[in-house]
């Protein structure tokens, strides 16, 4: 089947280097510490799994721990070493176990690519970014779901389900009834002056592509599939979406007329097929295959269609295809992948800390297509909040400590302080009464909920210091 082919090809030919340890363009061998092929390989690494080649992920995953060195110098921007790079490895890191390998005892809350993810992270808080603050003014009055905006608005939506946070679901359903209101057109989304509400620019960005598969995960299938097929005749016209496109002309738009295999068409098919079923989206994603490997299928990989009117290509191969595009292909034509778990099944792991439920479903991509358990996080996060409690207690015991030892140095001059014998007395009752406060408070019912140690069993490792009397 043509689909199985360019996706092995895709990914073969991105990986060949390192597979036959084949030389790099000037003749020398390829050094997987170079910035932007550790960039591919850990952008693609995820996208092996979905595919289903445990063993080319576990390679890689070896290549990556031995070779990438994060303490280069290079202008990285923020944001794409953010969503490819720490995406990529948290992503892996999560799926590893089910990738066959080998996981260190605190796994998913630790292990080597989770570290590197951190490293990562730690090298991007001190940058700035391009943001000018000092005049505090709109630089561009435009308004859109496009470029500049569209991770923000995808960010409230995912980060809501993510985190179970209902404050950024309020904020978008805010944002969504203006967008509605003053941007939307006969289904169509567009540009308008921020203040006055008329219409800039009537352009549609292929960036703009991923807006009906945000509108499904909101439930709004109908407006959503309006949309689609809208964003689907520009596709039909081209064979592939132009990075802009002007609606009143029907046209591209000057010196924005590539495609660079861009992935948000493909995304919001794969989320309204597994929302609706309906086989035009299937359709999308065959011609999507067959484009891609007629227009821009090169010796080794897929290159970046410079202009859609003659087909001419650029000589590069953007990391999101592998990353992005290859997978939400393969994902609308596999309903049976384990992403698409409905809950039925799931895996049980026993962490030094406790037990955790993963793999049951419900994935986050962030916005390079990197999956993430929202069990995991939540299972890891309570983790953290008990360390944290513990942290407090301790703390307090050894300032009680210190206050005593004090006291007793004033009043008894002899001998250095000795812990009592029965140390359940240092918490007063007042004391104790504070911590079970704290640790009701804590206890609010968690909606995503991942069985672990509870907070008492866990003192009792610490009971030689406190006895939980209850
Ligand atoms: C996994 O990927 C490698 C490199 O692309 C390839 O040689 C191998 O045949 C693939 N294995 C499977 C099972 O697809
Ligand atoms: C990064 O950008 C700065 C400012 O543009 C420049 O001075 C510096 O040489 C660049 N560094 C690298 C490694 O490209
Ligand atoms: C949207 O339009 C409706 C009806 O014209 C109006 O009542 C509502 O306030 C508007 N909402 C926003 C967020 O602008
Ligand atoms: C969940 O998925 C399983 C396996 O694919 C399937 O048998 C079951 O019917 C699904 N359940 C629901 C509620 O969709
Ligand atoms: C210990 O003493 C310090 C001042 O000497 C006081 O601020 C602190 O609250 C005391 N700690 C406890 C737990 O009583």
């Amino acid at each position: 089947m043509p689909f199985r082919l360019l996706i092995s090809l895709g990914l073969l030919c991105a990986l060949l280097p390192l597979h036959h340890g084949a030389p790099g363009p000037d003749g020398s061998a390829p050094d997987p510490a170079h910035y932007s092929f550790s960039l591919t390989l850990i952008d693609a690494l995820d996208t092996l799994l979905i595919l289903g080649n445990v063993s080319e992920f576990q390679r890689v995953v070896e290549v990556l721990q031995d070779n990438v060195d994060f303490d280069i110098d290079v202008n990285a921007s923020v944001f794409e070493t953010n969503i490819r790079v720490v995406g990529g490895l948290l992503s892996a890191h999560l799926l590893s176990k089910k990738a066959g390998v080998e996981v260190e005892a605190g796994w998913p809350c630790s292990g080597p690519l989770l570290r590197m993810a951190e490293e990562a992270a730690r090298k991007l808080l001190p940058v700035g970014n391009h943001i000018d603050v000092l005049t505090g003014k709109w630089v561009a009055q435009d308004a859109g779901i496009g470029a500049g905006v569209d991770s923000y608005f995808e960010y409230l939506v995912k980060g809501a389900i993510l985190l179970q946070d209902k404050k950024l679901m309020a904020m978008f359903l805010e944002y969504n009834k203006a967008i509605r209101n003053y941007t939307r057109f006969d289904d169509w989304y567009l540009w308008v002056q921020m203040y006055k509400g008329t219409v800039s620019m009537p352009v549609f960005q292929s960036l703009e592509a991923y807006w009906p598969g945000l509108q499904s995960l909101i439930g709004d299938i109908d407006n959503a599939m309006r949309t689609f097929l809208n964003y689907y005749t520009v596709w039909k016209q081209f064979g592939g979406l132009p990075e802009f496109y002007n609606i009143p002309q029907g046209y591209t738009v000057e010196k924005r007329e590539g495609y660079p295999l861009r992935p948000e068409l493909i995304e919001s098919a794969m989320y309204l097929y597994r929302a609706t079923g309906d086989p035009t989206l299937l359709e999308l994603g065959r011609d999507a295959v067959e484009s891609i490997e007629k227009i821009s299928k090169v010796e080794c990989g897929f290159a970046t269609i410079k202009d859609l009117r003659d087909h001419k290509l650029d000589n590069r191969m953007e990391s999101f295809f592998l990353a992005e595009t290859v997978k939400y292909l393969y994902l609308l034509f596999d309903p049976t992948n384990f992403i698409h778990n409905n809950g039925s099944t799931f895996d049980t792991v026993i962490t030094p800390y406790g037990e955790c439920i993963l793999g049951a479903g419900g994935y986050i991509f962030n916005t390079e297509a990197h999956p993430i358990d929202p069990a995991a996080l939540h299972c890891c996060q309570r983790l953290k909040e008990e360390q944290w409690e513990v942290e407090d207690l301790m703390r307090e015991f050894y300032s009680l400590k210190r206050n005593r030892s004090k006291f007793q140095k004033k009043t008894m001059s002899s001998g250095p302080w000795e812990p009592p014998t029965r140390p359940g007395i240092l918490l007063s009752p007042e004391n104790h009464d504070q911590a079970r406060e704290r640790k009701r408070a804590k206890q609010k019912v968690p909606l995503l909920s991942c069985p672990s140690q509870p907070f008492t069993s866990k003192l009792a490792l610490l009971g030689q210091v406190f006895l939980d009397s209850s």
